[in-house]
């Protein structure tokens, strides 16, 4: 708890161990919720992420950091390796 607290102060959450999905959902709440739906919930306006195959890291790490044409923003300026991890993790976890 107190290493998330810090991650949350420094606004980065790059003090992250790489399996932690705690922290993922974490990110995935103040970076893709309002897109992508609450817990992982489809509200319809973007990809279903309990649908991403989950043998397919190499693809969610590229959509992730660098986008997709089709609206779905690049998030390198803002997240680190870390935290994709942490987000893959939470991704897999099925919310
Ligand atoms: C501004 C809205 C928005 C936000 C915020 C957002 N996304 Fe997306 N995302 C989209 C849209 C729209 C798509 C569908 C576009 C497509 O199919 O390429 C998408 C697609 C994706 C995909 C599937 C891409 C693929 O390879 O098919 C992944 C994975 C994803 N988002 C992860 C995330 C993660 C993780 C975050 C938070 C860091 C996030 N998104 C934040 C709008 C958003």
């Amino acid at each position: 708890m107190r290493r998330l607290i810090f991650a949350l102060i420094l606004g980065t959450a790059s003090l992250a161990h790489a399996d932690d999905a705690s922290l993922g959902r974490d990110i995935y709440k103040d970076f893709c919720a309002s897109c992508h739906g609450r817990d992982l919930v489809n509200t319809g306006l973007a990809f279903d992420l309990r649908k991403f195959p989950q043998n397919d890291a190499a693809r969610f790490e590229k959509s992730v950091l660098e986008g997709t044409a089709k609206g779905m923003p690049a998030w390198k300026s803002q997240l680190s390796a870390e935290d994709v991890k942490a987000l893959w993790d939470y991704v897999k976890s099925g919310g």
